[in-house]
């Protein structure tokens, strides 16, 4: 829904001119997966790597996030497509201003994934399937969340009393019950370092 009577303003600096003081691309990386599987872990520890890379990277974390800007949302359906919609809205902006996003968010339906990348529109969404089996994230259970959701304290509770729909086809899977944290953190850096260099070469191809 646009807003009526109301026309965009186009300054000079565009994302483009950004990107070069920065020496870098702009992207997102869009991790899904259920509570506890990872999401969070491995964003932080990825902003880190880059940071220390010179890289300027944000991370939008569905915990922090739903303490301020969604914080009048639940995780009704409706809810959680507003709180993913917002997200979306951000994660454009902050892409605009050339930065390397990462977000960790369940974003547990499909078709709300699928209105976040067409609402982002760039080319340069991700899709990361952070991939955990329910009965591991129960055991690591590391908010004590899932023990609240299974005495029926907490409504709606993803892979409990809520489903959780798998991507089909995410741009990479990392499975967290499998590969150690730092294995994880280092397929991605390695991921978004040659995204980026691709990105950076086109442009000096005009492909870009
Ligand atoms: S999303 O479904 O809208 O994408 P989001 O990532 O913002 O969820 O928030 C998930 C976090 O909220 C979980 O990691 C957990 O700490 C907390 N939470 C509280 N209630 C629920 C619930 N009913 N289902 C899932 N997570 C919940």
């Amino acid at each position: 829904m646009k807003c009526p009577n109301t026309i965009p303003y186009r300054g000079n600096i565009s994302r483009e001119k950004r990107e070069i003081l920065l020496n870098q691309k702009s992207m997102v990386l869009w991790l899904t997966g259920l509570s506890g599987s990872g999401k969070s872990t491995i964003a932080h520890a990825v902003e880190e790597r880059l940071h220390a890379m010179g890289r300027l990277t944000y991370v939008f974390d569905g915990d922090n996030v739903r303490q301020g800007l969604c914080s009048d949302l639940s995780f009704s359906p409706e809810g959680r497509a507003e709180n993913l919609r917002r997200i979306s809205e951000m994660v454009k902006l902050f892409l605009d201003a050339g930065l390397i996003c990462l977000t960790a968010f369940i974003s547990p339906l499909r078709d709300d994934r699928e209105r976040c990348r067409k609402l982002i529109d760039c080319g340069r969404f991700f899709e990361i399937y952070v991939k955990c089996p329910l009965e591991v994230c129960e055991e690591r259970d590391v908010k004590g969340l899932y023990k609240l959701a299974r005495q029926g304290k907490i409504k709606n509770y993803t892979g409990v009393s809520a489903p959780y729909e798998e991507p089909i086809t995410p741009d990479f899977v990392l499975e967290t019950d499998k590969f150690s944290i730092e294995e994880c953190v280092e397929k991605v850096v390695r991921f978004i370092q040659n995204k980026n260099s691709f990105l950076l070469n086109s442009r000096t191809t005009g492909k870009d």
